[in-house]
């Protein structure tokens, strides 16, 4: 990672984290002052994530865990830049009978949610926990929530930070340093990792870092779709797949 880019995202990720609390204190819709989007549900990371999931050959995110719920597979989600946890909140309210999700992380920079809705993740075994992912304390408030809830690998980590992408927060000097700490935590039981990039990544760059992963097979979606509206704002980021087997 490029010390100077490292120094100015850690600045910027200190005032957007200011600039978040405020927000949410003040209960305002966070949107316009500081993020275009959040609180954005499955509806809307099916949308951003179409193309990735069909090369895959699932129609949803719900299909993904469905699947795996028929194969007796287990189904444990991280949420990266997960806003408060509403993708996995909502994900978890399509289970019928039974939970389909065992259980959900979600890292985001701010956590305001009240304490009703609180002991509700807690009762759906879905966390929020406060973090910046480009740092390794991080990384070790998730070893440690997978050691305190027994999850040995994720078997899905998505990662759909929209505006939180822009290089001056996450410069993609860092994305090496993401996707490995990701790859260590990923189930190598058809384990898949889907990730937005900012809005200029390049596809030769991403699958040249890529193609040194063994065991792994990947998709560069390029931003042509995948886009959510927001104020007739269209966001097309280019995203990333990527499963990992034995
Ligand atoms: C635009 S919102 C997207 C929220 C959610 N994924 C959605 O689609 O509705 C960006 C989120 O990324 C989080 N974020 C920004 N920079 C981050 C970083 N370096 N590490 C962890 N989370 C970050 C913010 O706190 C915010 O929750």
């Amino acid at each position: 990672m490029k010390l100077a880019d490292l120094l100015k995202s850690k600045r910027e990720i200190r005032k957007v984290t200011i600039d978040e609390k405020k927000a949410l204190r003040e209960g305002e819709k966070i949107g316009h002052e500081v993020w275009d989007i959040y609180y954005e549900k499955v509806r809307d990371y099916n949308v951003s994530f179409s193309e990735t999931l069909s090369f895959f050959e699932f129609n949803s995110f719900r299909d993904i865990l469905a699947q795996r719920k028929l194969n007796n597979l287990t189904t444990n989600i991280l949420d990266l830049m997960g806003g408060d946890g509403s993708f996995l909140r909502d994900l978890q309210s399509t289970g019928r009978r039974h939970k389909i999700l065992d259980s959900g992380l979600c890292i985001t920079l701010v956590d305001e949610r009240k304490e009703k809705l609180k002991a509700k993740d807690e009762e759906n075994n879905i966390e929020v926990e406060c973090g910046d992912i480009t740092s390794k304390k991080t990384w070790r408030t998730i070893d440690r929530w997978q050691e305190n809830n027994g999850v040995k690998n994720f078997d899905l980590v998505v990662c759909r930070g929209v505006g939180g992408l822009e290089t001056n927060i996450i410069p993609e000097s860092t994305y090496p340093y993401i996707f490995s700490r990701v790859w260590e935590r990923l189930s190598d039981k058809n384990g898949l990792f889907v990730s937005q990039l900012h809005s200029m990544a390049n596809e030769e760059t991403i699958l040249k870092l890529l193609s040194k992963v063994a065991g792994a097979k990947f998709h560069f979606q390029r931003s042509r779709s995948g886009f959510t509206e927001f104020d007739g704002i269209k966001n097309r980021l280019p995203a990333l797949g990527i499963v990992k087997t034995l």
